[in-house]
C-alpha cells in the first residue's frame, strides 16, 4: 500500500517536471507549425506539442493511460479515406457532404473484451459547428434529393447533425452522413481538408466520461473539374460555370437518349443529381436501367483523355493540393493509384462500384493476411478488432504523412501508428503472437 502511495508521488512530480519543460520548450524553441507541406490548423494544444523537436516527451504528455480512468479504451477512425462533395450546389451534385465515423470501446482487462452495452459514444468538431453559410447545400438539398420536407439546417440526409450520438451496430458504434464541410469556424473561407472530430464514450447510466479520441474526419471539394471545363475548353462550350459548362456538353451529347420521365434537358432543370440517372452505391441510388452507373460512365468517357498516372486521378479526386493518398505505402514505398485500382479502363469495368475494391492481398501484396470481409472496411482481426481500428481507414494508413491522422496513436500509444502496444487494451503484456491470426 505504502509502496504504491510512494510510487504515484513520485509520479506526480516527475510527470509536473516534465510539464514544467514542455512549458519552457515552449517558450524557447521555435515552433515549426504551418509550414507548407503539412498544413496543420492553429487550434490543438495536442498539434503545437506534437512539433517539439523532443517528440520522444510527447507520449508520456497525452497518453491516455495517465488518466485517471484507464479502464475504458476508445478506437476511432472515417470509413473512408476522403469523403468528397461538391464545392456549389446550384446546378449539380456529384456527392452531398456525407462523413461518416467508426468507433469501438474496449474494456481493459486480461483479456479485453469490445463492448456496446450501456455505453454511448458521443462525437463533435469543436472547430466545425456549423455547416450552413459554409456550404449552399441547405438551399439545394430539398430539390435534388426529393424530399418531403426541406432539410432542417446543419442535419445531413441521415438525420445527423454536426454533433451527437453515434448508433450502435452489433460491435462498433457509428454516425454515418455527417454534414461536415471542409471549413473551420476560425477560418470559414480556407479549406481544410483533415478536421477534427472529438469523440467521447460515456457511461449510460451514470453519464461519466470513460474514454475520449480525437479522429480525422477529412473531407474536400477538390475536383479539378475545371482543369478542362472551363469556359471555351471542352467543345468551346463557355456558359459562365464550370458546372453549367458540363451540363450543356452533357445535354448536346445526351439528350436525345434521356430515358421516359427524365426527358427535359438538364440546363432546364437545375440543380441536377447525376445519379437521378447513373445509379451509384456511394449513395444507394438505383438509376434507370440501361444507363452506366456514374464510376462506369465517368470513368470510362475520360479515359483517353486522363493519364492513367495518380495526378490523372487527381484531376477528378482530391487532388493535388489535399493529396487523399497520404498513407505509409504511398510515403514508403512510392505506390499511386494505379498500383491498388489500375488505371481509368480498369476502374470504369468495376462491377460493384464502392462495393468491390482493393484488398491488402491482392496481386500478390500481404498475402499472409486475408480480409474476411470483401472490404478492407468491414474487416476485422485480433477476435473482432477493426483494421481499420489499428491501422486507420484506406489512404491513410498508418503512419501517415498527415500529422492530424497521428493524434490519436499518439493519445493511444507512443507512437503515430499502427497501433501496436498491447498494453493499450491488454493489462499484462500477452504472449507473443501475431495479432492478425487471433479471429
Ligand atoms: C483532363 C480534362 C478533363 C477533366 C479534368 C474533366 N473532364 Fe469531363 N470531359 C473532358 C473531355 C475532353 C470531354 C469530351 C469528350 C468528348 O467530346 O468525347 C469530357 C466530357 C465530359 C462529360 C460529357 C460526357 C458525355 O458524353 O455526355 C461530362 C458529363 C464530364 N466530362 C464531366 C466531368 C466532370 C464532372 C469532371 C470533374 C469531376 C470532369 N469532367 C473532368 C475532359 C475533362
Ligand atoms: C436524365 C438522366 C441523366 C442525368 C441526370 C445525367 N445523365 Fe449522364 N448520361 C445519361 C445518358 C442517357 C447518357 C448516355 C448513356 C450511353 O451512352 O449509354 C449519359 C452519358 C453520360 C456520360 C458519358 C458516358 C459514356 O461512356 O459515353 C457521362 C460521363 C455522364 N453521363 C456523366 C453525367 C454526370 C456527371 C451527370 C451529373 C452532372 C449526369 N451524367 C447526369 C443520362 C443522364
Ligand atoms: C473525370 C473525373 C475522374 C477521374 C479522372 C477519375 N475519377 Fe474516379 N471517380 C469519379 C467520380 C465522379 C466518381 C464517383 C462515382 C459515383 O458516385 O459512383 C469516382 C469514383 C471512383 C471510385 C469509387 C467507385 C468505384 O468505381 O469503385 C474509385 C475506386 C475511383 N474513382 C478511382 C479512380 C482512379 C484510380 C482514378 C485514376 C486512375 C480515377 N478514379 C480518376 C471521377 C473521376
Ligand atoms: C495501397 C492501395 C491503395 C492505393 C495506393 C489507393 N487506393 Fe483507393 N482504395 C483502396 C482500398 C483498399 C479501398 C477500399 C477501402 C474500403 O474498404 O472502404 C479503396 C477505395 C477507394 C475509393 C472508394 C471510396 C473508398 O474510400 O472506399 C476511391 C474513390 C479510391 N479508392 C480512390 C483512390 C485514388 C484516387 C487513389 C490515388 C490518389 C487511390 N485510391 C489509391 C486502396 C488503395
Ligand atoms: C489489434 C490491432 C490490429 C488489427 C485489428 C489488425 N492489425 Fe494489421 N498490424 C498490426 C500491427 C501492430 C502490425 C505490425 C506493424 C509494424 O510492424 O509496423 C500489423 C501489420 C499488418 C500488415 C503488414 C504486415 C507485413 O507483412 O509487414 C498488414 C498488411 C496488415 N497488418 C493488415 C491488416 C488487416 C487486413 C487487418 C484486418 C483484417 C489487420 N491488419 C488488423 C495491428 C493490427
Ligand atoms: C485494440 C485492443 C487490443 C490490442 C492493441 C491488442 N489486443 Fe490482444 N486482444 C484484444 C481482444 C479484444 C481480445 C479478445 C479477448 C477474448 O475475447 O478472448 C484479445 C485477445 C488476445 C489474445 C488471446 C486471449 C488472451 O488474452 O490470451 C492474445 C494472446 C493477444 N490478444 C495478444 C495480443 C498481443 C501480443 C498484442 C500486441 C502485439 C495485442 N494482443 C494487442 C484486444 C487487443
Amino acid at each position: 500500500m505504502l509502496k504504491k502511495r510512494s510510487f504515484s508521488i513520485l509520479y506526480i512530480v516527475s510527470f509536473s517536471m516534465l510539464l514544467l519543460i514542455s512549458i519552457l520548450m515552449a517558450f524557447f524553441i521555435p515552433s515549426k507549425k504551418g509550414n507548407a507541406a503539412t498544413p496543420v490548423p492553429n487550434d490543438t494544444q495536442i498539434i503545437s506539442l506534437f512539433d517539439f523537436p523532443f517528440v520522444s516527451f510527447l507520449p508520456l504528455i497525452t497518453n491516455q493511460n495517465l488518466l485517471p480512468s484507464n479502464e475504458y479504451v476508445l478506437l476511432g477512425w472515417n470509413d473512408l479515406g476522403m469523403h468528397c462533395y461538391n464545392r456549389d450546389f446550384r446546378d449539380l451534385a456529384v456527392l452531398p457532404p456525407y462523413n461518416t465515423l467508426w468507433a469501438q470501446v474496449i474494456r481493459r482487462g486480461d483479456p479485453p473484451q469490445i463492448v456496446t452495452n450501456n455505453i454511448t459514444v458521443e462525437y463533435s468538431f469543436p472547430n466545425n459547428t456549423y455547416s450552413v453559410g459554409k456550404s449552399n447545400f441547405w438551399t439545394y438539398a430539398q430539390s435534388l434529393f426529393s424530399l418531403p420536407e426541406p432539410l432542417p439546417d446543419n442535419i445531413g440526409l441521415t438525420g445527423k447533425g454536426l454533433s451527437g450520438e453515434m448508433d450502435v451496430n452489433v460491435d462498433h458504434f457509428s454516425a454515418d452522413g455527417i454534414p461536415l464541410t471542409e471549413f473551420q469556424d476560425s477560418a470559414p473561407n480556407t479549406p481544410y481538408p483533415y478536421q477534427l472530430a472529438e469523440i467521447i464514450a460515456k457511461d449510460l447510466n451514470t453519464g461519466q466520461e470513460l474514454a475520449s479520441l480525437t479522429v480525422v474526419a477529412p473531407v474536400s471539394t477538390e475536383m479539378r473539374c475545371d482543369n478542362c471545363h472551363f469556359d471555351g475548353g471542352v467543345e468551346n462550350i463557355a456558359t459562365g460555370r464550370v458546372e453549367t459548362n458540363i451540363l450543356t456538353l452533357h445535354d448536346n451529347e445526351n439528350a436525345d437518349e434521356y430515358p421516359i420521365g427524365h426527358t427535359t434537358p438538364l440546363m432546364d432543370r437545375r440543380p441536377v443529381l447525376c445519379a437521378e440517372c447513373h445509379a451509384s452505391n456511394a449513395l444507394g441510388a438505383p438509376g434507370v436501367s440501361g444507363i452506366p452507373n456514374l464510376s462506369r460512365a465517368m470513368h470510362d468517357k475520360h479515359k483517353e483523355i486522363v493519364p492513367d498516372t495518380q495526378e490523372g486521378c487527381y484531376n477528378c479526386h482530391p487532388g493535388p493540393t489535399t493529396q487523399c493518398l497520404r498513407d505509409v505505402m504511398s510515403t514508403e514505398h512510392n505506390m499511386t493509384c494505379i498500383d491498388c485500382h489500375g488505371g481509368l479502363e480498369e476502374v470504369s469495368q468495376n462491377p460493384n462500384p464502392w462495393l468491390n475494391e482493393p484488398t491488402c492481398s491482392q496481386s500478390g501484396c500481404h498475402t499472409d493476411i486475408t480480409q474476411n470481409q470483401v472490404l478492407y472496411r468491414n474487416s476485422t482481426a485480433h477476435d473482432g478488432i477493426y483494421c481499420a481500428a489499428c491501422h486507420d481507414s484506406s489512404h491513410a494508413i498508418a503512419p501517415s504523412n498527415q500529422v492530424n491522422d497521428g493524434i490519436k496513436f499518439i493519445q493511444l500509444q507512443d507512437s503515430p501508428g499502427p497501433l501496436s502496444k498491447c498494453t493499450v487494451c491488454h493489462i499484462t503484456q500477452p504472449e507473443d503472437v501475431d495479432i492478425h491470426t487471433i479471429q
